[in-house]
């Protein structure tokens, strides 16, 4: 894949609108993880030097086409104006009146923000008229977006039909890191998956069974494995309408010869706390009051010994309820385990980010670590992905 980068593009007394991927974690209206905007000033810092204007575009959540005040790009603005030491001025839409008013005002070295893409549902409809409005108001786009590059919606792709169209650095750098894997992956090669939600996994499991030797899962996404081999899950977070997909997977799986390794025991409690009581039971011993938070001590020391042998490991979604003390120790001991195991370990996804901030582990003791979660698995799966497509030449 030849992308064709910024470096390529002549951006002086040029609009650049860039698409970034700003999908951060709130709380309380403050921003928890900025690594997703530390990884994309280098592009912002480049056109800014090199006489461009830009105009920052991103969505932020999932907020189904309306405008959700908990989702504007408020805070975001305020971090990267602290972070680019340069004042950001951000516009309420990312369309109409007020944004045309702002463009023409802008001056080399300005930026704008627009707001939060998906307060339209236009933007992910990939509609043309929005792709092109948006469009409208620079000479030039710029995607360093590398979070949403499987996302083929009107600020990740439609846009750039209508416009000289460049991959920032964070792209080319993510681009470049990944390569390698999809054309020799040496083995062992195990995916380890976890997370709350199955259905964006789903796919990529399934892709990875004819491409990994075992996949190991916890988190939620285990859950629904477990209740689809038919055990009882009690109160433990799960998807009910996933369990035939997940049975159809785990004989797809026994076909293909990878192993699909599930976690025998859990960590369970009653309620979620940061003081509760919690128990260390094997998954045939769970009980209608308990919630599964955490994979349990003997499925810990077990997937240790799989990393530990592995030459190739992509890790993406934490294996248990990190957050709270009670329900980190596997998410904890599994990141201490990746960044010292002899294997290339690539990581990804917003929530595996976040855990090893909180746990303080550098990501310079991995291989790689991605700020795409999805489009990183999808561009391993060897998908091709409508956002990197638009920037090839
Ligand atoms: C992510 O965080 O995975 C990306 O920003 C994409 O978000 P999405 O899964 O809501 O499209
Ligand atoms: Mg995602």
């Amino acid at each position: 894949m030849k992308l064709k980068t910024i470096k390529d593009a002549e951006v002086k007394g040029k609009k650049v609108l860039i698409r970034v991927d700003y999908n951060v974690p709130l709380q309380n209206g403050e921003v928890m993880d900025d690594t997703r905007i530390v990884e994309s000033l280098p592009t912002l810092q480049y056109l800014l030097k090199s006489g461009a204007s830009i105009i920052v575009m991103s969505h932020l959540g999932r907020p189904k086409g309306e405008v959700v005040d908990d989702l504007k790009m408020d805070p975001v603005a305020a971090k990267l104006n602290e972070l680019l030491k340069i004042d950001v001025k951000k516009v309420d839409s990312c369309i109409g009146p007020e944004v045309e008013e702002a463009v023409s005002e802008l001056k080399a070295g300005d930026v704008l923000m627009l707001e939060n893409t998906r307060f339209h549902k236009e933007e992910k409809e990939n509609n043309k008229d929005f792709a092109k409005k948006l469009a409208s108001y620079a000479d030039i786009y710029v995607s360093d977006a590398f979070g949403t590059v499987h996302r083929a919606h009107a600020s990740t792709e439609g846009v750039a039909h209508h416009l000289d169209s460049y991959a920032g650095f964070l792209i080319e750098k993510e681009v470049e890191a990944l390569s390698p894997l999809l054309e020799d992956v040496p083995k062992p090669f195990v995916l380890l998956l976890g997370g709350a939600k199955i259905d964006t996994k789903i796919g990529v499991i399934k892709a990875y069974i004819n491409k990994a030797d075992k996949i190991l899962l916890g988190g939620g996404l285990a859950n629904t494995f477990v209740a689809a081999q038919g055990f009882d899950v009690g109160q433990s977070l799960y998807e009910e309408d996933k369990l035939d997909v997940a049975r159809e997977i785990m004989l797809e799986a026994e076909k293909s010869g990878c192993e699909i390794i599930l976690p025998g025991g859990f960590i369970v409690a009653d309620e979620i706390g940061d003081n509760v009581l919690t128990a260390d039971m094997e998954v045939t011993g769970i009980e209608a009051n308990m919630k599964m938070l955490d994979i349990g001590v003997r499925s810990l020391n077990k997937f240790a010994g799989i990393l530990e042998e592995a030459k190739t490991i992509i890790w993406n979604g934490p294996v248990g309820l990190y957050e709270k003390k009670p329900f980190e120790r596997g998410t904890r001991e599994l990141a201490e385990i990746l960044s010292e195991v002899k294997g290339k370990t690539y990581l990804g996804g917003g929530d595996t980010l976040s855990a090893l901030k909180h746990f303080g582990i550098k990501p310079d003791k991995f291989t790689h670590v991605s700020t795409g979660g999805g489009a990183m698995l999808e561009l391993l799966e060897g998908k091709k992905l409508p956002g990197l497509k638009v920037l090839t030449s």
